[in-house]
């Protein structure tokens, strides 16, 4: 349907300081909470409301409720980075988790680990990954959450190949893609450029 890039001054400044390879294990993940929490606040903008009768301490009004359980779902291992950030902002959220791999050969994606909340079927379901390359394990993450009944899906990355983004578009057009930026090619490793090295490594400083 849609890919947007988030146009912010704090999104620009904190992602340079976590594309630095001389940045810290901790000043990433800081810097990955403060961005997950601006795009939490950007992608729940239009989020269905109903109206709530309350009262404030003066009189009797109408107030609003989000109507919708929202269902976030890191895609393992490196989008549990991107969790505790939109938990802040989305503290109702459920939590789901997937992860996947290809077999090198047959190309046949396979879930090692799939655990989610009940209702996906009339839930918002957020799926976060910082860095969508290929496309391939988003696609994978959304065929098998669609499988599973969900219908109203978007996908969230910190940054975006431009192969990834027009891979995902194509095989879900239904699903919203946002990022915080949208870099400039993958290279011949399937790493994103100029990009931040390896999300995982560098979020759980592991190499
Ligand atoms: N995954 C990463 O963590 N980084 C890239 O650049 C591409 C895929």
């Amino acid at each position: 349907m849609s890919v947007k890039i988030l146009d912010h001054a704090l999104i620009k400044h904190k992602l340079s300081i976590m594309r630095d390879k001389n940045t810290s294990t901790y000043i990433f993940k800081q810097n990955l909470d403060e961005i997950a929490m601006l795009m939490a606040y950007e992608v729940s903008k239009d989020f269905p409301l109903k109206l709530k009768d309350i009262e404030t301490p003066v009189c009797k009004t109408t107030g609003y409720e989000v109507d919708k359980q929202i269902v976030l779902v890191p895609i393992l291992r490196a989008g549990i980075g991107l969790v505790d950030g939109f938990r802040t902002i989305m503290p109702n959220a459920k939590i789901g988790h997937i992860g996947m791999y290809r077999d090198e050969e047959t190309l046949i994606p396979h879930e090692y680990y799939a655990r989610f909340p009940s209702g996906l079927e009339s839930s918002k379901v957020i799926i976060v990954d910082p860095m969508l390359a290929t496309g391939g394990s988003a696609m994978d993450a959304i065929k098998a959450i669609k499988d599973r009944g969900a219908k109203d899906i978007m996908m969230v990355c910190l940054v975006g190949a431009p192969e990834g983004v027009k891979a995902l578009q194509e095989a879900h057009p239904d699903v919203d893609i946002t990022l915080a930026a949208l870099d400039h090619h993958l290279n011949e490793k399937g790493y994103i450029v100029p990009g931040l090295g390896d999300a995982g490594d560098r979020l759980f400083g592991t190499d």
